[in-house]
């Protein structure tokens, strides 16, 4: 359908962003959102709820977005406002996405114009939730995210902090940069088209658990948020995808998930499946050691201190890297809290691998377990990208664009 967009001067229309705010004391964080994103060269669509009014005044979006504000579903100058809009737009995104805005439209309920905008829309859409900790961590948001997730829907996580009251704890929107970065990214990928198609991608993500007993592990921090985002953002650029996880019930949809609890039972699926893949890429935190004996039963505190006695795991980047087909792409990662780059450029060299994702996990808000990253990409032909913090889901396209450098044409 037409749309009304500005075009530049070469006639082309900047992509179209329909920007809806929810009822949350973070909308005003969304203000920021939409001005960072005009910057970016984006035609920011505002889309308010009556609620919304109650934090932010429609003035503000009136003049910062690209197109008044919107309100309501019964505009006379454009009778059905939401299919406009929902047609028109090559993003969605709701920021903040309150507890009720994410369970209307997990439901699939459409009585206001932004819900009626979500339902009608084929665009990608990408929430952003803010709440109190209690609202966040409460069974139901969390079964609507992964209902829209599963759907196809890209989450923004919230960040731990200050949230309104004083409390303290996670439901805390995502930084502004974080929210435009991850829109530009998912812009970015509905006009790449699927320049992995044909490909297949391996990707391994969480942490290894290594039985003491038959109710107690060893284990470590990872969450399998980046490697999730990995297999989400290949299969989206058109690769068959793989996943081989510890931590199922969060992946993607979409993709082959194979679920795996040891190091052990990592490395046979990944060996089975590395012969037929064009890429690897070992996002997991493989545990480095194990108990050598797993107890048979439970053992009991009345018997005493037991006596854990570990032995390494095989390391199964440097036996990929051993096996490499000619032509296939390694990607593995370096988390390091000290002299960082000296240590995975010399873990590259170590494995064999051509590409290695460094990242510094002593500072704040990288790697296990926060939605954001902060990276550095090392190829073995010599490049170096530095990826400031941002979203998994856009460190993920960095790293794809490397491999994709890397794998020869076809
Ligand atoms: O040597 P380090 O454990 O820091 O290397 C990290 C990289 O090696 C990650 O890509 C991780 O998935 C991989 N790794 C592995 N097998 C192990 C240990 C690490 O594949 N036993």
């Amino acid at each position: 359908m037409e749309s009304d967009r500005n075009t530049d001067g070469a006639g082309l229309s900047p992509p179209f962003v329909v920007l809806a705010v929810g009822a949350g004391i973070a909308a005003y964080k969304a203000v920021e959102v939409c001005r960072q994103l005009v910057d970016a060269g984006v035609h920011v669509a505002p889309v308010l709820t009556e609620r919304t009014l109650r934090f932010v005044g429609k003035t503000t979006f009136d003049a910062l977005g690209s197109e008044p504000a919107q309100m309501s579903l019964w505009d006379e100058a454009s009778p059905i406002p939401h299919t406009r809009l929902g047609q028109a737009a090559d993003v969605v995104v709701v920021a903040p996405a309150t507890a009720d805005l994410l369970a209307r439209y997990a439901a699939g309920m459409a009585d206001d114009l932004v819900t009626t905008t979500l339902v009608a829309t084929a665009a990608p859409v990408v929430v952003c939730p803010a709440m109190h900790t209690e609202m966040w961590e409460h069974p139901a948001v969390q079964a609507n995210l992964a209902l829209l997730r599963s759907r196809g829907v890209v989450v923004v996580d919230p960040e731990d902090g200050r949230l309104a009251g004083g409390d303290v704890g996670s439901g805390r929107l995502a930084d502004p940069s974080v929210i435009v970065s991850t829109v530009l990214s998912v812009l970015a990928e509905s006009t790449r088209g699927t320049p992995l198609a044909g490909r297949r991608v391996v990707v391994t993500a969480g942490g290894t658990r290594e039985p003491i007993d038959p109710v107690r592990y060893l284990s470590n921090r990872s969450s399998g948020k980046q490697g999730h985002a990995l297999a989400e953002a290949a299969r989206s650029r058109g690769a068959a995808v793989t996943l081989i996880t510890t931590v199922p019930a969060s992946a993607p949809s979409g993709v082959e998930v194979v679920p795996v609890a040891t190091a052990a039972e990592m490395e046979e699926a990944v060996l089975s499946a590395a012969p037929s893949a064009d890429c690897v890429i070992m996002a997991a935190a493989v545990a480095d050691f194990r108990p050598r004996v797993a107890a048979d039963q439970k053992l009991h505190k009345s018997d005493g201190l037991p006596e854990l006695v570990l032995e390494p795991t095989n390391d199964i980047l440097a036996e990929l890297g051993r096996r490499r087909l000619a032509e296939q792409v390694l990607v593995g990662f370096a988390a390091e809290t000290e002299e960082m780059e000296a240590r995975a450029l010399a873990k590259m060299r170590a494995k064999g691998v051509q590409v290695m994702v460094a990242n510094d996990v002593s500072a704040e808000g990288v790697g296990f377990n926060h939605d954001t990253n902060a990276v550095t990409i090392y190829g073995a032909d010599g490049t170096v990208k530095l990826v400031k913090m941002t979203s998994k889901a856009v460190v993920s396209g960095h790293i794809l664009d490397k491999v994709q450098e890397l794998l020869p044409d076809r």
